[in-house]
């Protein structure tokens, strides 16, 4: 490390995001982008008017976008935040409502930007193991006195909570706040969005990343009461007050107001997940019960990191962790059906070799 890293930097624990080859050459199912384009009236809306726009600061309040957001979910513009992508709503969350005296809980198996942020600010972090079948039960949460984080569905085992579970948990310490991260809930799960105006210690973050085919566009957001969402604006206003940039502000906005292209796009989601579970349970693949863009497989026969290298040689990307007792599993995103079937005849053939 260079001598002049802060003590503060050398102490990080940066996230390692999944591959992100720029040829295109691969059959990419490894970081849970959606398979299809943006939606055509984003691809209308990002005009060469707004192009021309650039040379003016994009609107800090985001208006259009969060206005968009609030009437998709029935709430007001006061109760929305987007941001730069949901990593960067995590941020402020977890600014905004940890610090020295309150440190932040998480699953042990969950999204590793969880563990990057929280050392990022020099958090405490209490890790709460999943159970052996890798369901959350949130009574391991219960007496916690900090913030706390739930992925749902959470990542990268794709299962998810009852709500009324989080609604216990909210109930439990109405002065904790909860964080709900449901960045894959559009693909089956129950939300929580329908709770923010009973539960003011009930923070939404969502992300146009999966669902809305705009990962590349960085845009993400955060529900909750207008208090919760104040103090996540108290720290945006002191890192980067312009934090969706004006292209970005257009297309998810167009992508929100999108609503029959968004469902068309989920539901196609869901039926393909359904059909390769299936294929790979046929092929004696275990596969975990999913409600997210992606299932998470362990076979008897290769390993993990066997099924990725092998599955990379054949021009397939899919993730695996090296990590504890999920080292056995990779993780696969549901593409288009063309995809999941190149994958599910691919792993056939490998099987077949052995
Ligand atoms: C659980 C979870 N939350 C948040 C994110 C971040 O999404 P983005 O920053 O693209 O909005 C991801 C990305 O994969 C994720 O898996």
């Amino acid at each position: 490390m260079s001598r002049f890293v802060s003590k503060e930097a050398s102490l990080l624990a940066p996230y390692t995001p999944g591959e992100q080859p720029q040829d295109q050459q691969y059959i990419k199912l490894n970081t849970n982008e959606s398979p299809f384009p943006p939606s055509p009236k984003v691809v209308k809306a990002v005009s060469r008017a707004e192009l021309l726009k650039l040379n003016l600061y994009s609107d800090p309040a985001c208006q259009p976008l969060a206005e968009a957001t609030a009437r998709h979910y029935g709430l007001r513009a006061e109760n929305v935040l987007t941001g730069n992508g949901s990593d960067e709503i995590l941020a402020f969350a977890f600014r905004a409502f940890c610090g020295r005296d309150r440190g932040v809980a998480y699953a042990d198996i969950t999204y590793g930007f969880y563990k990057a942020q929280t050392a990022l600010f020099g958090l405490s972090a209490t890790i709460v193991p999943l159970r052996e079948d890798f369901t959350l039960c949130v009574d391991d949460y219960m007496d916690f006195p900090g913030t706390i984080i739930i992925a749902n569905p959470n990542a990268p085992t794709g299962m998810a909570v009852p709500r009324e579970d989080i609604q216990r948990l909210l109930e439990a310490d109405p002065d904790r706040v909860v964080i709900v991260d449901e960045a894959y809930v559009d693909f089956g799960a129950e939300s929580c969005v329908p709770m923010i105006f009973r539960y003011d210690n009930l923070l939404v973050v969502g992300t146009f990343s999966k669902s809305r085919s705009l990962a590349g566009g960085r845009v993400g957001f955060a529900l909750g009461s207008a208090e919760l969402i104040g103090c996540l604006n108290r720290v945006k206003y002191s890192f980067n007050p312009y934090n969706v940039n004006r292209l970005s502000i257009v297309a998810g906005t167009a992508a929100m107001e999108d609503q029959p292209y968004f469902e068309a796009c989920c539901a196609s989601i869901c039926q393909t997940r359904a059909w390769t579970a299936g294929e790979l349970e046929r092929l004696g693949f275990a596969v975990l019960p999913s409600q997210a863009n992606f299932i998470f497989v362990k076979s008897d026969r290769l390993s993990g990191e066997e099924l990725y290298r092998k599955l990379k040689e054949n021009g397939i990307l899919v993730r695996w962790f090296d990590a504890g007792r999920i080292r056995d599993y990779v993780r696969i995103t549901i593409g288009s059906l063309e995809q999941m079937e190149a994958l599910v005849e691919t792993t056939a053939a490998l099987l077949e070799a052995l």
